[in-house]
């Protein structure tokens, strides 16, 4: 007989998207529970009534924590992990005088090893149980992100950076290079156990036409591969694609020029998009990907969360570091929140919570598998401890609903708030 383990405490689940169903799809239980089998969710309910008909389950009770589905990063880089809060400079300077001297050391396979396992304490510590990376133009760096997620049995994402110009020489590869690496790569890692590969042009201005049609025909070759790379982030950015691609009609069309556009497709950032930009992302099918600290890090812009969500775009949510600020998916929340304020829209905590779960999942397409609380799907869970600081337990003492007990947390929680996670059903923290 399989061994079931029920988890007691509040729980969130979500049977449908507050931005378009209503707050009122977030079914709250303030004494639920989730009950698993061999790392699935196989029911919820009421505490009382799920111990009620598994007596034989193992039990642990979190009290007044609040389980949910683990956060979900769709969108991140890991090798920037040990630059993350480097100061004063925008896009393309960061990018130069931080971010390539440190990608560069990625060639060396133990140091990437070690940023690897620094990257997934980091980000299991907050709660993140998928992460979507970039990686660096080493097939190096691929491996030591996929081996140590593989060996934590984490579902995640990742893909060979590719740029061949625009960038220091031992950081560049070219066209055939990238094709041939990022192609053995997902022959190696894609749909190994939890893994996924996204194929990775790092955005326009570092890939010749021929790098971007390349990896459109790789990702042709393999259409269950995601897509990520980033798009319209910064105006000195833009303005350098209209440069690079006299031709093109805008930023969006040196992606789809190349085949680089459609269901699978991850766009970070899309802050600066034109009327024909949108129109064709949502025909397309495409994702976009929110990296809120990072707009504000790096000073790039705010996302039109709320126009892009009437109209009917898929959206993720995600830390972007080391262009963000922060490997906490709460602070990721709160810095959504602060930026569509400063666009006269308050994000809902129900809005907030979905997006960095079921949102994140519907992005990646992973929404059949992960993100949700209910039977079915893998039990990658965060628990919640809505009063891990003397600041927050104050003000959620005062609270009277499920909204005000939560919204403390997404706003001055952090590490300190995850009370447990846990991967296929196993905590993390014991
Ligand atoms: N655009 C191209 N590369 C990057 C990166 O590493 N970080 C961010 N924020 N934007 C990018
Ligand atoms: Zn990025």
């Amino acid at each position: 007989m399989t061994q079931k383990t029920l988890l007691i405490g509040q729980t969130l689940a979500f049977t449908g998207d507050p931005f378009h169903d209503g707050i009122e799809t977030a079914r709250h239980d303030a004494r639920g529970g989730i009950l698993i089998e061999n790392g699935m969710i196989t029911a919820t309910g009421t505490a009382d009534d799920l111990r009620r008909a598994h007596p034989e389950a193992q039990i642990t009770d979190y009290g007044n924590s609040l389980i949910l589905p683990g956060f979900i990063d769709a969108h991140a880089h890991y090798p920037q992990t040990a630059m993350i809060a480097s100061w004063g400079k925008r896009l393309i300077d960061w990018l130069n005088r931080y971010t390539f001297p440190e990608e560069m050391k990625f060639g060396d396979p133990v140091y990437a090893n070690a940023i690897a396992k620094t990257y997934f304490d980091l980000t299991l510590a907050n709660g993140t149980t998928t992460t979507t990376s970039f990686t660096t133009i080493h097939p190096a760096s691929v491996d030591a992100y996929f081996a140590e997620a593989k060996s934590r049995g984490l579902r995640a994402i990742a893909g060979k950076t590719c740029m061949d110009r625009n960038a220091p020489a031992d950081l560049t590869d070219t066209a055939q290079s990238a094709y041939d690496d990022s192609k053995a790569l997902v022959g190696k890692w894609h749909g190994q156990d939890r893994l996924i590969y996204a194929i990775t042009p790092r955005f326009s201005p570092t890939s010749t036409r021929e790098q971007l049609a390349a990896l459109g025909a790789l990702w042709a070759e393999h259409p269950d591969c995601l897509m990520q790379t980033h798009l319209s982030e910064q105006t000195e950015e833009i303005a350098w694609v209209r440069d690079l691609f006299p031709e093109a009609r805008d930023y969006l069309d040196t992606y789809e020029a190349a085949g680089l556009i459609g269901p699978g497709a991850l766009f970070g950032h899309a802050i600066h998009l034109t009327d024909r930009e949108r129109a064709r992302l949502k025909e397309s099918g495409a994702s976009l990907v929110h990296c809120p600290t990072s707009n504000t890090f790096i000073g790039s812009g705010l996302f039109d969360m709320d126009g892009l969500m009437a109209e009917g775009q898929t959206i993720g949510l995600a830390t972007d570091t080391g262009g963000g600020s922060s490997f906490s998916m709460l602070r990721t929340m709160a810095a959504a929140y602060e930026v569509a304020q400063l666009r006269g829209r308050a994000l809902h905590p129900a809005e907030l919570l979905w997006l960095a779960t079921t949102g994140s999942a519907r992005a990646l397409r992973l929404d059949t598998k992960i993100g949700h609380l209910s039977p079915g799907y893998e039990a990658d869970l965060v628990v919640l401890d809505l009063a891990s600081t003397p600041a927050i337990a104050q003000r959620a003492a005062r609270a009277d609903t499920l909204w005000e007990a939560v919204f403390p947390t997404i706003m001055m929680g952090d590490d300190r708030a995850i009370r447990d996670v846990r991967i296929m059903g196993q905590s993390m923290t014991k």
